[in-house]
Formats: structure tokens, C-alpha cells, sequence
């Protein structure tokens, strides 16, 4: 058979048309069709002729794939002028929406309190040494705190650790920047502690720190006060501790009724009534001193906050398991809070 009548017909089929691409289709590429049987009688020829005769015929092949995909791109009908049939009682989808995580609406919440008394953001890194985490803070070289029981320590020999609080970001502020100082620094903590209800290796604080010429207690009090009203609702029963800290003096916590089981007794409030939601106090003139500023002239206060303890009262959750076990049930009540919080 004449290859070149065959390709002209290749070349110039009309394809524009459903029924002439259905028989290019049937004739040039399907099974039974002629390019087919041109390339099973490959078989009866003899062997020189063969070569040339199969080359010609892939080529021809190829030219008909070609031409066929070109068609089939122009003139298949795009699929937005395809008119679809409108049913608007049908149910929409449902946007699932993401949330934020309740200890990012927690301590946005804080930062924004915070943030409206003049207090800027720091951070520190979580990979601490033991200057920032305990030394410059006043703890002893034997302090219990230091203890591997508590501390997650990387390299003892570099003194690397897991910082244990955020108040190393106090050290670490004090040491670049002088007075006046108002910072607010949140991030997470780690300690070696059996995980329960109420502990967990890791959590969240928020660290404050406020250092000018003539701070004294009555504004450490004044600020936490209104901060726990605030973020609980004027009211909410509240007691001073007095306590003790290597790098305040004085030193307190504050408890916060437990709003769990209203004193009933719970695992959250060990059976007391009462949790602790804050440590603070003056920042010791040791701590200054470390770090480079006047204890004769300056003086201020620092606060530690726990950000779960704070998020479990105020949300009332009963074991503080349940703010790391991505469990979609628990992070989707927490939705359409946004921002608003
Ligand atoms: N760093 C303390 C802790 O983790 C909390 C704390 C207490 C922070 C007193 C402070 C403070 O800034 O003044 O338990």
C-alpha cells in the first residue's frame, strides 16, 4: 500500500467534528485499523525490506497520535461552559474552619492585658546554659533545682539544659538592655516531672519583669491584682502566699480558688481548694548585680505565670493531659473563640 496517500490522509482529516475524530480514532489508532494491519504483515516480508517499511510505519503512527491529541485539546468543550443544572435547596458544604489552640487564646489573652500596662515582648532560646538558668538568677551551685531530677540537662559538661522556667529571659534582657524595663516573655518550659492531672514535662509560662527607679511591692500588687481580675472577673477569691525564690526577695504566689470543684476537693487542686496560678516578688539586688544593673538605684518586680494552670481554671479542665494529645473532640470546643477572646 502507498504510505504517502495514507499520510496525507493523516495530515488532512477533518477532526473538527465528534463523528470525524471517532473515525480517525478507529481507522489510525485502535485495533483492526489500518496502520495495524500494515504492521502485521511486517511479518511476510523479507527481512531487508522489513526495517525501512516498519520505521515508515511507526513514523506514520506517531504522526496520527500527534494529530489526534492536538484535536482532542482544541476542541474538547471546556468544562465552565458545560451549563449545570442549579439546585439551591441542595446542602451546602461545610467549611471547616481552623481553631486556635486554647493556650495561643490563653496567652494572647495575657499578652493583650499585658501589653495595654506598656510591657513589650521578649524571648529567650529553650536551649539554655547554666548562667541564664540558674546562676545569674541567685540559685546555689548545691540549689535542689539543679538537681537531675528536675532539670533536663543536654551536655553537663557545657552546661547545657532545658531552661526550667522563663526567667531566664529576665537575665537575658537585663543584661543587653538598662532601665526602664517592662517586659513580658512567654514560651515553654521543661522539667523531669512524673506527668499527671496537674504536671506535665513541658508547659507554658509567661515571665514579667518590670525594673525602674522607685518600683516597690504595693505596684507588683496592684498589677497581678488587677491582672486576676481581669482574666477571671472581678471577685474571683484570690490569697497572697508569702514564699521563696533564689532571685526575689520578697517572694509570693498567689492561689486562685480552684473554679474546678469550688472546693470541693479535685486532683487539680490537690484536695485544697486553692491553686497556685503565679509566682512573683522583688527582683533580688544579686540578680541586678549579675546582670550588670544598680541595685543602689534601681529596683523592680518579676512574675511567673503558668499559662496551663491559668487556661484549666478558666476553661475548667480536668487533667492538663489534654492540651498536647491533639485530640480533635477537645481543640474543636475551643473554635469561634478567635481573636475575640
Ligand atoms: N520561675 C518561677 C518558677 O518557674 C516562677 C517565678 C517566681 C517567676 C517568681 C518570677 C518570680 O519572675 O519573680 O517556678
Amino acid at each position: 500500500m502507498d504510505l504517502s496517500a495514507l499520510e496525507k490522509e493523516i495530515l488532512e482529516a477533518d477532526l473538527s467534528t465528534e463523528e470525524g475524530r471517532t473515525a480517525f480514532q478507529k481507522r489510525f489508532l485502535q485495533k483492526g485499523g489500518v496502520l495495524e494491519s500494515l504492521l502485521a504483515e511486517l511479518r511476510t516480508l523479507p527481512p531487508e525490506a522489513r526495517k525501512a517499511r516498519g520505521q515508515a510505519l511507526n513514523a506514520l503512527r506517531e504522526k496520527a497520535r500527534q494529530r489526534w491529541e492536538a484535536a482532542k485539546q482544541a476542541y474538547s468543550t471546556p468544562l465552565s461552559t458545560t451549563p449545570k443544572p442549579q439546585d439551591p435547596t441542595f446542602p451546602a458544604l461545610r467549611i471547616q474552619p481552623g481553631g486556635r489552640h486554647p493556650l495561643s487564646l490563653i496567652e494572647g489573652r495575657i499578652i493583650r492585658f499585658f501589653q495595654r500596662l506598656g510591657y513589650t515582648l521578649a524571648t529567650g532560646p529553650e536551649i539554655e546554659d547554666d548562667w541564664h538558668n540558674f546562676s545569674a538568677l541567685n540559685f546555689e551551685p548545691d540549689h535542689p533545682a539543679r538537681d537531675m531530677q528536675d532539670t533536663f540537662f543536654l551536655d553537663p559538661a557545657a552546661g547545657l539544659l532545658l531552661r526550667t522556667h522563663t526567667s531566664t529571659v529576665q537575665v537575658r534582657v537585663m543584661e543587653r538592655q538598662k532601665p526602664p524595663i517592662r517586659i513580658l516573655a512567654p514560651g515553654r518550659v521543661y522539667r523531669n516531672e512524673t506527668v499527671s492531672a496537674r504536671a506535665h514535662v513541658y508547659f507554658h509560662q509567661i515571665e514579667g519583669l518590670y525594673v525602674d527607679e522607685g518600683v516597690q511591692t504595693s505596684d507588683l500588687k496592684a498589677t497581678l491584682t488587677s491582672f486576676v481580675e481581669n482574666f477571671f472577673g472581678p471577685g474571683t477569691p484570690m490569697r497572697w502566699r508569702a514564699s521563696y525564690f533564689p532571685f526575689t526577695e520578697m517572694s509570693a504566689e498567689v492561689d486562685i480558688a480552684c473554679l474546678i470543684c469550688h472546693g470541693a476537693g479535685c486532683a487539680v487542686c490537690k484536695h485544697t481548694g486553692w491553686v497556685e496560678v503565679l509566682g512573683c516578688g522583688m527582683v533580688d539586688p544579686a540578680v541586678f548585680e549579675a546582670c550588670g544593673i544598680d541595685p543602689h538605684r534601681y529596683t523592680g518586680f518579676a512574675f511567673g505565670l503558668g499559662v496551663e494552670r491559668l487556661a484549666q481554671l478558666l476553661y475548667t479542665i480536668p487533667d492538663l493531659r489534654l492540651f498536647g494529645q491533639n485530640d480533635l473532640r477537645f481543640l474543636q470546643s475551643f473554635q469561634g473563640y478567635g481573636y475575640a477572646l
